[in-house]
């Protein structure tokens, strides 16, 4: 079979799919680390299940490879600082002035988000230039508010509030 797109206009494409924004944080032995993340979607209710896609070149990918724990931090509106923040290819400092605390898994659950779910990595599958982690949910919390949302390589306020009754 021949490929008939190249990666440009695989961007293209992929950037006309709006989604969320999380950031993906874990921890090993005892050094914290995070990543911002577009791919994350629900597999499964029963046992409650997700995924997430990492570059293998990530540093986060040794993190959650090793520790086979991560936490997915669901950005709030007016949260854009922290995508770029856990975009960029930060040393050591990528937690200096960021609030956290911790739950289940002992990854770092950011301040101010609008959701968190804690989880145990089951499975990695490795497809191309990423890791396909299946993660079995541990525990989770969410908020009433308005989330971060990222389309046409921005981000955006999603001026949408999604209730406690949600
Ligand atoms: C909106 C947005 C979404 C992203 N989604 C992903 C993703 O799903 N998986 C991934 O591996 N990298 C994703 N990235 C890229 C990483 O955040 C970026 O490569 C980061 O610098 C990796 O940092 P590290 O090498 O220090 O771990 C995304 C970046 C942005 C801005």
């Amino acid at each position: 079979m021949n490929e008939r797109i190249d990666a440009t206009a695989f961007k293209r494409v992929m950037r006309r799919f709006p989604t969320g924004v999380t950031i993906v944080t874990s921890l090993r032995e005892g050094s914290p680390r995070g990543v911002t993340v577009s791919a994350f979607a629900s597999v499964s209710l029963e046992p409650p299940t997700v995924l997430i896609c990492i570059n293998r070149a990530a540093r986060s990918y040794l993190y959650i490879s090793a520790s086979k724990i991560f936490c997915v931090n669901v950005l709030a509106a007016g949260q854009r600082a922290l995508a770029e923040r856990f975009a960029a290819k930060l040393g050591e400092n990528q937690f200096e002035g960021v609030a956290y605390s911790i739950d289940a898994s002992g990854a770092p659950v950011l301040e101010g988000c609008l959701a968190h779910l804690d989880c145990a990595v089951s499975e990695e599958h490795h497809v191309g230039s990423h890791s396909i982690f299946i993660g079995r949910v541990l525990s989770g919390k969410a908020r009433a508010g308005e989330p971060l949302g990222y389309l046409g390589g921005a981000f955006y306020d999603v001026a949408i509030e999604v209730s406690d009754k949600a």
